[in-house]
């Protein structure tokens, strides 16, 4: 940890609370001149630092910086062990590396920003520093066909977790959240499949939410895409949100066998009910889902079809 992020994680536990300058120089073995230059430094960084005579520093508000220790401390009970960059290509690139060099369950992958951050279909997903993108690694004990479920299992653990920050999402099969009508979160699932043993070695599960307006949002996106600041004008602390999406997984995962999820998707849907087009060219009305939350749909033609994978455009 560097000193700046050593004496953010103090002022952060230490929960508005006065930390002197000199005892965070004994703490650290380094000058009070350092700490007040780090001080100096997250207040450029919009930390607001609290500075009174001989009483010391005092953080007012939770800065949206990540801090690893803060983090520990809203997992604590958890088995989610968090690896934090501050830029990255994808965070599920490298949680697949980290997943095949035997990483354990729950370890996560989190990035202030991604390089090339990936979308479902070998599309990109646009990743600048704001937002919150995280990739969570997991080996399910799960006949395949459950694995399945697990995309929208997330999704429904998701629209919790922002419902705990009242923030009212709908859910577009399979794997999108909507707000007011536009995308805001994005889910990719990838994994590693054992032929031998018919069984998923690892998956990752990848979640990007878009918090803050991006000023360089590409043009045929605008019409598409949103995000949660410029919807609800609440601006949300990405440590804090990271940590309930991940105690909402742990429950939803825990319960996945039950499908206590399916009964959120299903409720909280915004593809039921409508018509809607298939990527393969299927068109007909969304009526339901499978308990593995595969699509079902009454075609134009009267038939009864069920997807269980690809995308859904909604016509009407
Ligand atoms: C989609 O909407 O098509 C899925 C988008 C998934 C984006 C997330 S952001 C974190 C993780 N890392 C990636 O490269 N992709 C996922």
């Amino acid at each position: 940890m560097t000193l700046k992020e050593k004496v953010l994680s103090e002022l952060v536990l230490s929960a508005g609370e006065y930390r002197s300058g000199r005892q965070l120089a004994e703490e650290f073995g380094v000058s009070r001149t350092a700490v007040w230059k780090v001080i100096e430094q997250l207040k450029t960084q919009g930390c607001k630092i609290d500075a009174v005579t001989n009483k010391g520093y005092s953080l007012k508000e939770i800065p949206d910086i990540y801090n690893q220790n803060y983090m520990e401390q809203l997992l604590k009970g958890t088995g989610f062990q968090v690896q934090h960059y501050e830029e990255i290509d994808s965070t599920n690139k490298q949680a697949k590396i980290l997943a095949g060099q035997h990483a354990p369950s729950r370890t996560v992958v989190t990035a202030d920003k991604q390089t090339a951050g990936r979308g479902r279909m070998g599309k990109s997903f646009h990743s600048p520093t704001g937002g919150l993108y995280f990739s969570v690694i997991i080996r399910p004990d799960l006949p395949l066909t459950a694995t399945m479920s697990i995309t929208a299992c997330t999704a429904a653990a998701v629209h919790e977790a922002l419902k705990a920050f009242e923030i009212q999402t709908e859910i577009k099969w399979v794997n999108d959240l909507f707000l007011n009508g536009r995308k805001i979160c994005g889910i990719l699932s990838e994994g590693s499949f054992n032929a031998e043993l018919l069984k998923m070695e690892y998956l990752v599960i990848g979640i990007g939410i878009n918090l803050h307006e991006d000023p360089h949002l590409p043009e045929e996106l605008k019409t598409i895409v949103t995000d949660i600041e410029t919807e609800t004008g609440k601006k949300i602390n990405r440590c804090q949100l990271l940590a309930e999406v991940l105690k909402q997984m742990e429950k939803y995962f825990d319960e996945i066998s039950e499908k206590t999820y399916l009964k959120i998707y299903t409720e909280n849907s915004c593809t039921l009910g409508h018509k809607i087009r298939t990527d393969t060219g299927l068109t007909g009305t969304a009526t339901g889902f499978t308990e593995e939350a595969g699509l079902i749909i009454k075609t134009d033609d009267g038939t009864e079809q069920i997807i269980s994978t690809g995308s859904a455009q909604i016509l009407e």
